[in-house]
């Protein structure tokens, strides 16, 4: 069999019809396949590779790591270098009060860690969260996810959850005394980019504080310069309780995180004891790929690059079927007519040799998110692929 019968074979499927390139490498900008076509890369592994693929530092730092131990011991129970020194980068860049760093292997993880610590120090149950949200696919995260048709194949599920519309007041007088945490994206990505209103961002704050609600704020997917500053939060000067990382936090290997206060992140060590352990959350080979990365991401400047970036995109991604084109720094959705005319051009995209995708909740919409090392002339060469594939 070739692999690619494996792969419809032997392999799950998450859709009737999969992408299915065969690619045998990856470096920098670009994938390469099979069948020697070069594609450049408009989404970077869906938000994940923002130094691009394969940077050296962080090859050089999964090989040095793999030649010092692979796993040892579960999270939390034996001093591992990658994991404390990652999480004082990580601290160095974060408000004070975001100073402890739980890692996991996935986004979705950190969403529930986040999700069981909130209802463990507040002693409440209910969730307030965001219609057209995207937090993971376990069964908390699902819960929290705000469609139903990806939710209702799957109840029951955790009660006690409010779903309203992100940046309305709904949601703001919906927070009460039962209410355990507020998790949002803090710029919501599968419904095609949509930015929080400031001011109710402060409000949301405020509401939380004034209640003893917990907010969570997803940067699973704005994190890591993809916006145009480090964090999504720090376009609006307001600080969550809980920070949720992943994809780009690992360098291209897989990692999430939640971070919050030392003293809350205390509430996971007693009553009950072990209150949250994941066997490889926190992998030292992927904690070394990912310190390599962020540091790459910070001395190379990268992040100050993106808003000239997104300008180039603004410019030339001009056509007569181009209804709207909402950006946040390189996190940008391409809206088109409907989802159908989204998946022509895009095939005729990837035939020339410039590969993208939709997004779960705006399918009408193409997504860019390359790696933030994209330069001008791929931004044109880019822009030119998808005007012609229009
Ligand atoms: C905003 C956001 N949160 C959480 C997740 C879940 O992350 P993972 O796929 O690593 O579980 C994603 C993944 O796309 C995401 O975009």
């Amino acid at each position: 069999m070739t692999n690619r019968q494996l792969f419809l074979h032997h392999q799950a499927q998450t859709s009737p019809a999969p992408i299915g390139l065969e690619i045998v490498s990856a470096s920098g900008n670009y994938l390469y396949d099979v069948d020697g076509n070069t594609y450049l890369d408009m989404i970077g592994g869906i938000s994940v590779c923002n130094i691009g693929h394969r940077h050296p530092d962080v090859v050089a730092a999964i090989k040095k790591q793999a030649d010092e131990y692979l796993h040892i011991m579960v999270y939390g129970e034996l001093v591992q270098s990658p994991q404390a020194q990652y999480a004082r980068l990580l601290s160095e860049h974060l408000p004070a009060t975001l100073d402890c760093v739980y890692f996991t292997n996935s986004g979705t993880e950190a969403t529930e860690g986040a999700l069981k610590l909130a209802r463990r120090a507040t002693g409440r149950t209910d969730i307030v969260c965001c219609n057209n949200s995207y937090h993971g696919s376990t069964m908390g995260a699902l819960s929290v996810m705000g469609d139903e048709y990806w939710r209702n194949a799957y109840r029951p599920l955790l009660p006690g959850v409010w779903h309203h519309n992100y940046n309305s007041p709904e949601l703001i007088n919906a927070i009460n005394e039962h209410t355990a945490c507020v998790i949002i994206e803090t710029i919501q990505a599968e419904s095609g980019v949509l930015p929080p209103d400031t001011e109710w961002l402060k409000q949301l704050r405020k509401k939380c504080t004034d209640t003893g609600t917990l907010l969570i704020f997803d940067e699973i997917q704005c994190g890591f310069g993809r916006t145009g500053k480090l964090w999504g939060f720090a376009h609006y000067d307001v600080v969550p309780d809980i920070l949720l990382l992943g994809k780009a936090l690992g360098g291209g290997m897989p990692l999430g995180a939640f971070v919050a206060s030392h003293a809350l992140m205390q509430q996971l060590t007693d009553k009950p004891v072990l209150g949250h352990i994941t066997t490889f959350g926190g992998h030292p080979v992927c904690c070394a790929a990912g310190m390599a990365g962020m540091k790459a991401l910070l001395n190379e400047q990268l992040i100050a690059t993106v808003a000239e970036k997104e300008k180039l995109f603004h410019a030339l991604l001009k056509h007569p079927k181009i209804k709207a084109v909402r950006s946040m720094g390189l996190l940008i959705a391409v809206e088109l007519e409907s989802p159908e005319r989204v998946i022509e051009v895009l095939q005729k995209c990837l035939g020339k040799g410039l590969f993208s995708d939709w997004f779960l909740f705006a399918p009408n919409c193409i997504r860019i998110a390359p790696p933030l090392t994209i330069t001008s002339d791929e931004i044109r060469l880019a822009c030119e692929i998808i005007s012609y594939s229009l």
